[in-house]
């Protein structure tokens, strides 16, 4: 067990910016209790799943089916008249139902401060660029994902930043503080792997593609203040927020745009070095996807990174309880597209796009543990707080035949 298993989660950690909301008293105490009850749900009582399974459910299928399951369909459907497993995914539920309500109300009190302050970041500034002519593309306005009343977009009042912060807030009770005070772990992360990888390397513009309020693409324009970095998304209320969030941080060089990733024609060919996304695209759809990935393709330079930062796909390699397990979301926490996603052929639809075979990689990337929050955490400590401190990556480097030769 790493160290970090050992300190409860506390709402205190959470690192405040110019426009991040103020909890009460109470508040923080709704936050810290459903943060440790979520940890308690996914470490103590999650493993009561597999015993379920294991001694109830897998047996009982095998006597009236004669067979093994074949599917992590088959799995759930057995798994949903099992009770422990009833009673978990409700409390599970519930978990995050409870955490939406903190976080919306707690926005909706204090909305009017929160959009004036905003107001005061964004006004007068040419780095936040919204189009009321792009539409919010239907796999977001139909369901309110992960429970968010009014998804990333909805509005309570026009023009306002509610969705951005109670997104911003709340994400602190499905981490525990796992992605540091600014929840921004994914994109240190993404910098340390990128110098690891190419050393010295300095992309004149990265593309971030649905950041909703730029948690990981900040941390790209601080690591690269020579670069410009370029944030988009379709929901307003979520950039307004990132824009003056980023801006109240001393942040310059990154630029949020509302615009649709499927089709980016304000972009020429080759505009970007390093085209990217993080927990992204299992929040898009079957046939979004591969659009978005052509173009990806189109306008990422000779030698360019594309680089999404995920949860690993369902190989033939993953156990179907784990994927059963995995796929939990998908069907009791509003991510229609989560288990389609993560049973997809990644570097098939990378293929198509135009990247050469060669080109592919996928990598393992951990979490930077923030020291302000676990202060006895130390590098060589093995890192699995609940599943989001490794990622999987996906990505390429565009036509790397060109690196090799202008290298020598
Ligand atoms: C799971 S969130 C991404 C989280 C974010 N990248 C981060 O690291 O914190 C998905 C975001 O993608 C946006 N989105 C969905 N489809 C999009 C599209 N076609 N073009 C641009 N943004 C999109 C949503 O509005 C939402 O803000």
């Amino acid at each position: 067990m790493s160290k970090r298993d050992d300190i409860p989660p506390a709402y205190h950690n959470v690192a405040q910016h110019g426009v991040f909301p103020v909890a009460s008293h109470d508040e923080r105490a709704r936050f810290n209790f459903l943060a440790n009850l979520n940890k308690h749900v996914a470490m103590a009582l999650g493993p009561g799943n597999a015993k379920a399974y294991e001694r109830r459910v897998l047996p009982a299928f095998r006597a009236e089916h004669g067979r093994e399951p074949k599917d992590r369909f088959e799995i759930r459907h057995a798994m949903n008249a099992d009770p422990y497993h009833r009673f978990w995914s409700a409390l599970k539920r519930n978990n995050m139902e409870m955490r939406q309500q903190n976080g919306r109300s707690m926005v909706i009190r204090q909305l009017g401060e929160l959009n004036a302050r905003a107001r005061q970041w964004n006004e007068g500034r040419d780095t936040l660029e919204l189009d009321p002519g792009v539409a919010v593309p239907r796999y977001q306005a139909a369901v309110d994902i992960h429970c968010m009343p009014g998804s990333y977009h909805g509005e309570v009042v026009p023009g306002d930043v509610s969705a951005g912060a109670n997104y911003d807030c709340g994400i602190f009770v499905t981490t525990g503080g796992g992605l540091g005070a600014l929840s921004d772990g994914g994109g240190q992360a993404l910098v340390k792997w990128i110098a690891r990888e190419r050393p010295g390397w300095v992309p004149k513009r990265i593309l971030d593609i649905g950041t909703t309020i730029g948690h990981n693409a900040v941390p790209l324009a601080v690591a690269f203040p020579d670069s410009e970095v370029i944030a988009i998304d379709t929901a307003a209320p979520s950039l307004r927020y990132g824009h003056a969030r980023a801006q109240s941080m001393g942040v310059r060089n990154i630029r949020f745009v509302q615009a649709n990733a499927e089709e980016l024609g304000r972009f020429p060919d080759g505009h970007f070095d390093w085209v990217q996304t993080t927990m992204f695209l299992h929040e898009t759809s079957g046939k979004a996807l591969p659009r978005i990935i052509d173009e990806s393709y189109r306008l990422l330079s000779d030698g360019g990174l594309m680089f999404h930062l995920e949860q690993p796909a369902y190989t033939d390699d993953m156990p179907l309880f784990e994927q059963f397990m995995r796929d939990w979301d998908a069907f009791n926490n509003n991510e229609p597209f989560w288990s389609a996603m993560h049973a997809l052929d990644l570097p098939a639809v990378f293929r198509r796009a135009g990247f050469a075979d060669a080109d592919l990689f996928e990598a393992k990337v951990r979490a930077v543990v923030d020291t302000s929050v676990f202060p006895s955490h130390r590098e060589e400590e093995v890192e699995d707080f609940g599943r989001a401190a490794v990622w999987h990556a996906y990505g390429a480097w565009k036509n790397s035949a060109s690196l090799r030769m202008a290298a020598e």
